[in-house]
């Protein structure tokens, strides 16, 4: 198997990421009735689509590093979903699965900053390419969720049996 270097590894790591948030939008929709919360949802998981396929085609024109990438990238895909069954457990709710959002938005955020971090020195003209159109996704889903969460939360009764 090809070695990975750390830039093609941070590829892979939001490219693993943006396969997980396609299951978490799935998830997390299935634990609201909110139409609008829904909606946003279904959004987020189109552009998480749109950002699997950009980051497939960058690791595909790389000579003989895609299926390390993609490789790579199914571990990243793994360990994210692991941590969602872990903290959506059966009797979680529409509010749990929103802050598992946020976590999870923050994380790509994280992932993203590092990738253009590492190609400033780089400078390689598709990755500046893919984290300038995907940057600002990310951030905007993190606060989409952010608000999400908090619509949710302020919709509870704060007295209620949890
Ligand atoms: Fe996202």
């Amino acid at each position: 198997m090809a070695e990975l270097t750390t830039l093609e590894e941070k590829l892979a790591e939001v490219l693993g990421l943006a396969q997980a948030a396609q299951k978490a939008t799935e998830k997390v929709e299935g634990l609201v009735d909110d139409d609008s919360v829904a909606s946003k949802l279904q959004q987020m998981r189109t552009e998480a689509e749109e950002t699997e396929r950009r980051c497939t085609e960058v690791a595909e024109n790389r000579n003989g590093k895609k299926t390390a990438i993609l490789e790579k990238a199914q571990e990243t895909k793994g360990e994210a979903t692991e941590m969602m069954d872990t903290y959506l457990g059966d009797d979680a709710d529409g509010l749990d699965g929103f802050e598992f959002m946020t976590m999870a938005e923050a994380g790509e955020v994280g992932h993203w900053m590092v990738l253009a971090k590492l190609n400033e020195q780089a400078g390689e003209e598709p990755i500046s390419e893919l984290t300038g159109w995907a940057l600002p996704i990310q951030e905007r889903h993190f606060s989409e969720t952010k608000e999400c969460a908090l619509q949710l939360a302020g919709e509870k009764d704060p007295y209620e049996e949890a």
